[in-house]
């Protein structure tokens, strides 16, 4: 190698290096994320490859199959960029333009950052690339074509990101970006109308329509229906392990949101999912519970 160039290499490995550092951060950052968000659950199915495409999700509309985002150019997302992958969470549309179902809960992603999104895209880019084609989903007519979703969009999507409230403090505003957007308790403790659209006005106050036909508590702090009589404390220990004051553990759909999700968080996102649900407005509505 010729002398002359070894300075500009120098340089060059300089100019990288904290490049590299800086990814490294991302993908980091974006492991974490990406188990708050629960991608997993919807995008890998009982025994399959990682990402490679989901377990059947059950709707009033039909079946849905979460695809396959491995990085695989081909059948995954390898060829996505950072505007399409942006688009994908915060829009909810797909690089050729198309509406995603709902069933994609890009209605609570959209309130992510930027940084979050890219993160999470970084850490997704870093897993292995999986040759393996999506399932179709098997919806019913009229169900089936994406077009008829711009009404939906139109009456249900306010698209992020979401703004921190100067009212609130900071942990509150952190707990409001892990319930609302990330780790999106609202699209399964929330109750949804004939159009599949959520009711606001019961915001977290339990259905009895969750997946998997689970029936979703009412999370409000009203102290009948709802956790009113839960301590920060209780909410913590049960987001960590599954289990609830009185002894009893979870059922399923929720201990997987606990598994792969709330019990990797940190102990302060958690105390701030806390401090959030328990400024939330107690909604009185009773959802019978199902004992475990
Ligand atoms: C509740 C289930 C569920 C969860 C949780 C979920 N997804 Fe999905 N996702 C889906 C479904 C279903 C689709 C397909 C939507 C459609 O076809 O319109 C989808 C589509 C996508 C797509 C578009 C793929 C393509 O080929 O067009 C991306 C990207 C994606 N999800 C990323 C994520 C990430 C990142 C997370 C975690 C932050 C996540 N998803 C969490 C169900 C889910
Ligand atoms: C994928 C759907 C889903 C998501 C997402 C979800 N939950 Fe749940 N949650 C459930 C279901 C279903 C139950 C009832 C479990 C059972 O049957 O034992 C439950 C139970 C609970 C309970 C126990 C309440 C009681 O009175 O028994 C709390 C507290 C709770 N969830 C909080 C949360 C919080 C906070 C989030 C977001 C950080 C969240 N959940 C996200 C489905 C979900």
């Amino acid at each position: 190698m010729m002398l002359r160039f070894v300075p500009l290499l120098v340089f060059l490995a300089l100019l990288s290096a904290p490049l590299a550092h800086a990814q490294d951060d991302a993908v980091e950052r974006g492991r974490y994320l990406f188990a708050a968000g629960g991608c997993l659950g919807c995008h890998t199915a009982k025994g399959g490859a990682l990402l490679a495409g989901g377990r059947a999700l059950k709707t009033p509309f039909g079946t849905f199959f979460g695809p396959n985002i491995t990085p695989d150019p081909q059948y995954g997302i390898g060829g996505w960029s950072d505007e399409d992958f942006l688009r994908a969470l915060r829009e909810g549309v797909s690089p050729e333009g198309d509406f995603y179902y709902p069933a994609f809960p890009y209605a609570s992603f959209t309130g992510m950052t930027d940084a979050d999104i890219l993160a999470l895209k970084a850490y997704i880019f870093s897993l292995t690339p999986v040759a393996e084609p999506s399932r179709d989903h098997e919806l019913d007519f009229p169900y089936n074509i994406r077009v008829g979703l711009a009404p939906w969009r139109w009456r249900y999507f306010k698209e992020g990101p979401l703004e921190p409230d100067p009212a609130h403090d900071e942990a509150w505003n952190r707990g409001a970006y892990l319930v609302k957007a990330l780790v999106h308790c609202g699209e399964c403790h929330t109750p949804r109308d004939s159009f599949g659209g959520p009711e606001t006005d019961l915001a977290y106050a339990g259905t009895t329509d969750g997946p998997e036909g689970a029936i979703v508590p009412n999370i409000t702090p009203d102290p009948e229906t709802g956790i009113g009589d839960w301590s920060a404390g209780d909410l913590d220990f049960f987001l960590s392990l599954g289990m609830l004051p009185d002894g009893d553990v979870t059922g399923d759909v929720m201990y997987e949101v606990i598994e792969h999700g709330t019990s990797k968080l940190t102990a302060a996102d958690r105390e701030a999912i806390a401090v959030f649900l328990q400024a939330l407005p107690p909604i009185r509505h009773a959802v019978e519970r199902k004992k475990p």
